[in-house]
C-alpha cells in the first residue's frame, strides 16, 4: 500500500480527477481526496454497501468527502461513469479485509475496467494495481493483470511489474502503468 502511495503521490495533483476503483475501507480513497484537494474530485467505486459505509465515515471523519464521490458499483462499469479527463487510478484487488473472503474482484471485471481506465488516461497518469495471489482465485487474477500491462505497447505506456525478490512468490504485487504522451 505505501508503495502505490508513493507512485500515485508522485504524479496526483490538487484539481485532478482520480479513480479509486475498488474502495474497500477507503484507505486509498482517503489518499487520493487528500492528494487532489478540495478542487480536485475522487470517483469511488465498490461493489459491498459495507465498504462504501467504512469509506465515507472515513472520508467525513477527515474532512474530505466533499471531493469525493462514492458509487455502489461494479467497476467494470468506469469508462462509462467516469467524466474524463481522468490523471489517475488506484485498484486494490483482493477481498475486502475483515468482510466476507468470497467477495474477491474477478478478472473479467478487473481487466473491463482496467481497458476502461486506460483509454481515459490522460497522458503521464497512472494506473496503479495492487494484486494479492496468495488468496483462492488471487494468483489467477494477478497473471491476468501482468499479462494485461505486458500487452501494452512500449509507444503506449510504461509498465512496471514490482514484486519482492526475497520473499515468498504469494507476497503482495504492484503493476504501475504510466501512459505516454
Ligand atoms: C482489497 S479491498 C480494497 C481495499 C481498499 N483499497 C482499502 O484501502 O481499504 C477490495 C475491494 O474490492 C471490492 N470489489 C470486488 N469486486 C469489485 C468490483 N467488481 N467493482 C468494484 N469493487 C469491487 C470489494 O468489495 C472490496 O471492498
Amino acid at each position: 500500500v505505501s508503495l502505490a502511495h508513493l507512485f500515485l503521490g508522485e504524479r496526483v495533483r490538487p484539481g485532478d480527477r482520480v479513480v479509486d476503483a475498488t474502495c474497500g475501507r477507503g484507505r486509498d480513497t482517503l489518499r487520493l481526496a487528500r492528494l487532489v484537494g478540495p478542487t480536485g474530485r475522487v470517483l469511488g467505486f465498490d461493489i459491498q454497501e459495507d465498504a462504501l459505509a467504512a469509506t465515507r465515515e472515513l472520508l467525513e471523519r477527515e474532512g474530505c468527502l466533499d471531493r469525493v464521490e462514492l458509487m455502489a458499483a461494479s467497476h467494470e462499469r468506469l469508462a462509462e461513469l467516469v467524466v474524463p479527463p481522468l490523471h489517475a487510478a488506484v485498484f486494490n484487488l483482493g477481498y475486502l479485509p475483515g468482510g466476507d473472503r468470497n467477495v474477491i474482484t474477478r478478472p473479467a471485471a478487473t481487466l473491463a475496467a482496467l481497458d476502461g481506465a486506460f483509454r481515459l488516461l490522460v497522458p503521464g497518469g497512472r494506473i496503479v494495481v495492487a494484486l494479492y495471489p496468495g488468496h483462492d482465485g488471487g494468483l489467477e487474477e494477478s497473471l491476468a493483470v501482468v499479462a494485461w500491462g505486458g500487452q501494452i505497447p512500449a509507444r503506449a505506456a510504461a509498465v512496471w511489474h514490482c514484486t519482492p525478490v526475497n520473499r515468498p512468490p504469494d507476497t503482495p504485487q504492484l503493476l504501475v502503468v504510466e501512459k505516454r504522451g
